[in-house]
């Protein structure tokens, strides 16, 4: 019996699966209205301090097209179940000193706060840091964001810098530091080996995920 392939053979452009999500590349091509209306919601634009406002489908096209998907990545987290879209992931990769740094939005409101980004974090790092050999993984963070620095500080991120009155709030009008958070490879594996049984409780979403 052949061992089941790391990369999926029927679906074309697939870098990762986990138990419920496929990652693929994403092309201008699969440009929606239904992402552009992940921007209205209040929690995606006031987590990514955006205009909150649909995108038309031309503009989501050449958001998607700016990636150029080298240095520059933008990937999709599909539903196995169903294959719908239900967030997007920017690497931004600096090869010179083997850093990378991330963003991402669950666009797709059932799916938020079901545990997608914990899912995938795991076998995520692992490619970064042990297949493609990165030294640091960095993230930012928005101090009124406290989704993201929940995630980052339990899934071993350390604040190494806080930026005062960075951003101004298109919500309230008012200032917003900016947290800078990294992960060294060695602290990755570190957090990994202490933290199994968060590891095992985060590994798999299915139960909180929303029906097909
Ligand atoms: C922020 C965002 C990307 C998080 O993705 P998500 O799939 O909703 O998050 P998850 O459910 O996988 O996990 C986040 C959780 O990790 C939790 N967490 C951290 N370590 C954990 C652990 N070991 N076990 C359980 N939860 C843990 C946090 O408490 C947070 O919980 P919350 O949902 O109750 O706030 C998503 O909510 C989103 O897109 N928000 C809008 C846009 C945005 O803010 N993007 C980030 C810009 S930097």
């Amino acid at each position: 019996m052949s061992a089941q392939p790391a990369v999926s053979l029927t679906r074309p452009q697939v870098v990762m699966e986990t138990p419920n999500f496929y990652i693929r590349r994403l092309s201008p091509d699969d440009a929606s209205e239904r992402i552009g209306s992940w921007f209205a919601q209040s929690e995606v634009a006031e987590g990514l301090n955006a205009e909150q406002r649909p995108l038309s489908r031309d503009e989501v096209r050449n958001w998607l097209a700016s990636f150029d998907q080298q240095a520059n990545r933008v990937n999709g987290i599909f539903d196995k179940r169903n294959d719908l879209l239900v967030a997007i992931a920017n690497s931004q990769f600096n090869w010179d000193i083997r850093r990378v740094l991330m963003n991402i939005v669950v666009g797709e409101e059932a799916y938020r706060h079901c545990g997608v980004i914990l899912e995938a974090c795991v076998p995520v790092r692992d490619l970064y840091f042990e297949d493609m050999k990165l030294s640091l993984v960095t993230g930012t963070a928005l101090s009124t964001n406290r989704t993201i620095i929940a995630f980052l500080e339990g899934t071993g991120f350390t604040r190494r810098e806080t930026v005062k009155n960075h951003r101004l709030l298109r919500r309230t009008g008012a200032y917003a530091d900016l947290h800078l958070y990294s992960q060294t490879a060695q602290e990755w594996r570190d957090w990994k080996a202490a933290s199994q049984e968060t590891i095992a409780a985060i590994r798999d979403c299915a139960a909180r995920l929303p029906p097909a």
